[in-house]
């Protein structure tokens, strides 16, 4: 069942081209314990701390590394241990009542299938979240967003198999720490726990959310209603738009977080600079577009070598071939450098860096 020196180009939406020690996929929990206690011990050198994605035994015998669609990560060397492609299936209805439905989804499951299903029978709530690539068990890990809607809005629980206790463990929303681009599973339990199903709560009769960026703008275009089908058709136009395929260039999405700053430190820096973009946020802060800071310190459409900026989209590197992890990283770290020299902001890397790049953030 386990594959030995497996290149991850294929596996990560980056395409950088590393290795894995070993590698094998997993069905279901019973599969994934079933590999879990046949791992051999590891007698590498790498440091287990020193990765992103922990070991599976708390005594650190051997490296087990978790991997969903593989869109949200930047690979900068080869895994000197085992990695882990979940590919647990199946969305079923488990519940209703007057108002919403509960659905649950295996972790392995494309994110975007999840969303055509909900569409098809008209179950609301993830129509914003539409064309998100990668699987639905990163969705909650990372707190997935896009146009005014985050996962947390429409989360029930999740199941999760805990690494260190060998047994599964339900997780309801007050347990998993949402933030943006934040929970649980990405700090305090990084690594520990490996997400098997989600349950989702969608709402039978929808609540529209057009407001946010140029939905309402696209839907006019597209001379189209308000439903829940037209808003996620709206979001994909958007999105197809400016954000480059990972099937023709390598990317991870946006690559930094939009930093989040108070308004007093907002009005200074917009007397200094009038056309920089910030959203209000309900606490009184502003989100600045890191795109924008970005693309005024010109490195927009830059490109060295294979690792570029994207041309269209300034928060989104890419990799037009043969590009190395680290030659992204280095890229971002100039980037972080200029945005941080001319505005005294610092930004803050988005995608998951494998082993986590220190030191850190430049
Ligand atoms: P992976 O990249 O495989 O993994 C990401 C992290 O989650 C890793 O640390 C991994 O170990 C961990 N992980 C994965 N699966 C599990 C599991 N089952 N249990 C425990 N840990 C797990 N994101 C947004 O939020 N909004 C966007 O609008 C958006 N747009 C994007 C556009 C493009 C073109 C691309 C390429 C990416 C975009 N992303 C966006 C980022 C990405 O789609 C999301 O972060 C997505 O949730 C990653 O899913 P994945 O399955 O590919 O995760
Ligand atoms: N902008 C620029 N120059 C650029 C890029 C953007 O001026 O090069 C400006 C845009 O004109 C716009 C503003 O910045 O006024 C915001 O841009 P956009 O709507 O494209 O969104 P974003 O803030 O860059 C965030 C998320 C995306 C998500 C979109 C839509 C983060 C880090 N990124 O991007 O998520 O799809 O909003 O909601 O929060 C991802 O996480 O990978 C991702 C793509």
């Amino acid at each position: 069942m386990i594959q030995q020196n497996i290149s991850l180009k294929k596996f990560n939406t980056f395409g950088v081209d590393v290795y894995a020690k070993q590698f094998s996929t997993f069905q279901s929990v019973e599969e994934l314990q079933e590999i879990l206690q046949n791992l051999k011990p590891q007698t590498s050198n790498l440091k287990p701390q020193t990765s992103n994605l922990k070991p599976h035994t708390s005594n650190l015998k051997s490296q087990t590394y978790i991997l969903g669609g593989g869109s949200n990560i930047l690979f900068t060397k080869n895994i000197d241990g085992t990695v882990l492609k979940n590919e647990i299936t199946g969305i079923e209805k488990i519940n209703e009542d007057a108002e919403y439905v509960f659905i649950r989804a295996g972790a392995g499951e494309n994110w975007h299938v999840f969303v055509e299903y909900c569409l098809n029978n008209n179950y609301a709530g993830v129509e914003n979240l539409a064309l998100i690539p990668g699987n639905v068990g990163a969705s909650p890990m990372q707190n997935i967003g896009a146009y005014g809607v985050e996962i947390k809005d429409v989360f029930e629980s999740l199941e999760a198999f805990d690494m260190e206790k060998n047994e599964l463990k339900t997780f309801h929303k007050a347990d998993c720490g949402f933030g943006y681009r934040e929970s649980v599973f990405k700090n305090k339990y990084k690594g520990r726990f490996i997400i098997t199903s989600v349950t989702f709560r969608l709402l039978k009769k929808p609540v529209f959310n057009t407001s946010y960026g140029a939905i309402e703008e696209e839907l006019e275009k597209m001379n189209a209603g308000i439903t829940i089908q037209n808003i996620a058709q709206a979001v994909i136009n958007i999105r197809t738009s400016k954000l480059p395929d990972p099937k023709v260039i390598g990317n991870a999405g946006s690559f930094f977080k939009n930093p989040e700053i108070s308004n007093e430190l907002h009005q200074n820096l917009k007397n200094k600079f009038p056309g920089i973009i910030g959203y209000d946020l309900s606490n009184g802060n502003v989100k600045l577009a890191a795109g924008w800071l970005i693309e005024q310190c010109g490195w927009k459409g830059y490109r060295k070598g294979d690792a570029g900026c994207h041309s269209k989209q300034a928060l989104v590197l890419v990799n037009y071939g043969n590009a190395s992890g680290n030659d992204i990283i280095e890229m971002s770290t100039r980037i972080i450098e200029s945005v941080d020299k001319r505005f005294g902001l610092l930004l803050e890397r988005e995608v998951n860096v494998i082993p986590p790049h220190h030191p850190s953030p430049i």
